[in-house]
């Protein structure tokens, strides 16, 4: 494959929101589940955010848990994957949580008409890539991380970088808690948001696994691809 593997983990609510019309981080899961990220995450070779995410939540995206930081590092790796940020503008914010915490590669992904200034200064603190001409070319984007030695790369949001890497048919497994509250509003981003397709084009997925897992369940679905 000329690209790594994908799989998107996503917490949304038992009505498919990721977030509140604020568009804020709100608390979907509990402990246990966010044990199972910060394992998925320790496993993996990179992690992937939308800038609406880190915009909304400024995430720092590290492992938790300093067992895991450790096993990595006996492993021969950096403390945390690599931290990508798919950002055609260059708007990551100079200051933002994931320059700050953690040690391990920071990637900016821009497209080519990002404003050259800002991204002279992204590039002091990261590895910027350029692909496409007004937005960033996800699939371009993905074989240029696998000729960079990444082979699992997990998409954490959000709603429109989801939709970004599904419809571009760039995700191999998806990973779906399902919390118990409800959040409402139809401007609250939902799990996939975009265009959205038509029927004819709809993604087709298998269910791999249901798990209860506190009071939610989590759902594992690996994508088998348009429908027809
Ligand atoms: N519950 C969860 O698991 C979870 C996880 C993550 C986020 N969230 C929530 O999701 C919300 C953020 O979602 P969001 O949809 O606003 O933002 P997002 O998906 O994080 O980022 C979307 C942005 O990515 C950029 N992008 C660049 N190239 C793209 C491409 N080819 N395809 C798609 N996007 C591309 C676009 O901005 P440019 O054009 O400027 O590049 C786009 O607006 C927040 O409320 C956050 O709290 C929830």
């Amino acid at each position: 494959m000329d690209r790594p593997f994908v799989f998107i983990n996503s917490a949304m609510s038992a009505d498919g929101k990721l977030s509140t019309k604020e568009r804020k981080q709100v608390r979907i899961s509990g402990k246990l589940d966010f044990e199972r990220v910060d394992e998925l995450r320790a496993r993996t070779d990179a992690i992937m955010v939308g800038i609406g995410t880190v915009l909304s939540d400024d995430p720092s995206l590290t492992v938790k848990s300093p067992e895991r930081r450790e096993a990595r590092k006996t492993a021969g790796k950096s403390e945390n994957p690599a931290r990508i940020i798919v950002d055609s503008s260059a708007r990551t914010p100079l200051d933002a949580d994931i320059f700050k915490k953690g040690e391990g590669i920071r990637i900016i992904a821009v497209s080519k008409s990002a404003p050259a200034e800002k991204v002279k200064k992204l590039e002091e603190k990261a590895v910027v890539i350029k692909t496409g001409a007004e937005k960033v070319d996800l699939p371009e984007l993905v074989g240029k991380l696998k000729e960079l030695g990444i082979n699992t790369l997990m998409v954490e949001g959000g709603a429109t970088l989801n939709w970004g890497m599904l419809s571009a048919g760039l995700v191999d497994e998806i990973y779906t808690f399902v919390g118990n509250l409800i959040i409402g509003g139809v401007t609250s981003p939902t799990f996939t948001d975009g265009e959205g397709f038509s029927e004819a084009e709809l993604l087709r997925l298998e269910l791999s696994s249901v798990e209860k897992i506190e009071d939610g369940i989590l759902l594992k679905w690996k994508v088998k691809g348009k429908r027809n």
